[in-house]
């Protein structure tokens, strides 16, 4: 029996190949190269001991999937990561996110309803509720019409999976809502490295202090918020790839209530823009370079989770604090600029 992990050498799939294999997985990683590097295997193997498989393929690509389900008989369970998730990108480029996101999403889907038996779990995310009426928000709170392309594929491809599992029970799937990952692993061995100018909070923030950027834009300080930015769900990145081995655990022991569940995956706590900081001043002992500017178009005022029902059913919490985030994600911005 082997995971599939795909996009297993992006940012949270790497960590997920971490603690899969720590908690005695097998894996095999399939990667298209296009924001990651195979060196991330090194990352993972000087972490783990272990060199996961790798293929590289383009799961655009249909003839390299069924071709790889026939080379991996073994492989049962699939944690998809493989996606684009560039907001802005994605107004402009709606084609290529429609085809990377949801094209590959029906190919993997196809393999696993043909092999039945399988288990898969889907990377979705909080910008599915859009800017959601009640905090913190529950997995029933109504899905908003998408603010972009990207955001239009997460509600799509959890339709396409809740429609397969409808009609296949084989297909054991659950959806993973996550708020906003941050952070890397405490070794320093793997974390996020954004291709370009960084379009997330917490990687420009660490790039402005090791002198990559100037200065941080504070995206409006006149939300309707105790000091007036945008309050988010951090989590780190670790929480949440112990929250991809606890829900596949959970569908391979059976134990799920139906064959399709979705969990949000968050820490429950919502932070402002200005608390980021602020922690990250804190563990790295550094001011930080930033001004205030205008609002940035299609942001929510804010998103955090209620975590109830991943707390209670998968029996899953998030560990760390802001801090414990915001120092790894310092660590590893540090060991990569040669700081
Ligand atoms: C963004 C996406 C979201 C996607 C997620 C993937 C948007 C509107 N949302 O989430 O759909 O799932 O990334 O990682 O793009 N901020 C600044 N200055 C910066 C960068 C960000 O003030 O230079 C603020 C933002 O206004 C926001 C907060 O920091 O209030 C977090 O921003 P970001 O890290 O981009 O995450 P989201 O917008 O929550």
């Amino acid at each position: 029996m082997k995971i599939l992990v795909t996009g297993g050498l992006g940012f949270i799939g790497s960590h997920t190949v971490v603690e899969l294999q720590e908690a005695g997985h097998q894996v095999v990683i399939i990667d298209n190269c296009s924001n990651a590097s195979e060196s991330v295997l090194d990352g993972i193997e000087s972490i783990t001991g272990i060199r996961p498989d790798f293929e590289h393929i383009d799961l655009r690509e249909k003839g390299a999937v069924d071709d790889f389900f026939n080379r991996y008989p073994e492989v049962h369970g699939v944690i998809h990561f493989a996606a684009s998730k560039a907001v802005g990108e994605s107004v402009e480029k709606p084609l290529l996110y429609y085809e990377n996101n949801i094209g590959t999403l029906v190919y993997l889907l196809q393999q696993l309803v043909a092999r039945g038996g399988s288990s898969f779990i889907f990377s979705s995310s909080c910008t599915v509720y859009g800017q959601a009426d009640h905090m913190p928000i529950t997995e029933d709170a109504p899905i908003k019409p998408a603010e972009s392309p990207y955001g239009n594929t997460k509600q799509i491809g959890e339709e396409i999976i809740r429609d397969t599992c409808r009609v296949e029970p084989g297909l054991q799937a659950i959806s993973l809502r996550y708020f906003n990952p941050i952070g890397s692993h405490p070794s320093a061995e793997i974390g996020e490295l954004p291709l370009g100018v960084p379009a997330n909070l917490v990687p420009f923030i660490t790039q402005t202090a090791a002198g990559l950027r100037t200065q941080l834009s504070v995206f409006g300080d006149d939300y309707p918020t105790p000091d007036g930015t945008c309050i988010r769900d951090y989590i780190h990145v670790v929480d949440l790839a112990r929250a991809h081995v606890v829900a596949l655990e959970r569908l391979l022991k059976g134990r799920s209530k139906s064959n399709y569940e979705v969990f949000n995956v968050g820490t429950g706590k919502g932070s402002s823009v200005l608390e980021v900081i602020r922690s990250f001043e804190r563990v790295s002992g550094k001011k930080l370079n930033y001004r205030i500017v205008g609002r940035r178009e299609g942001d929510v005022v804010e998103a955090y989770a209620d975590t109830t029902r991943a707390n209670g059913e998968l029996g899953w919490k998030a560990a760390s604090s802001l801090d414990d985030a915001m120092r790894s994600a310092w660590d590893w911005e540090k060991k990569v600029r040669g700081l």
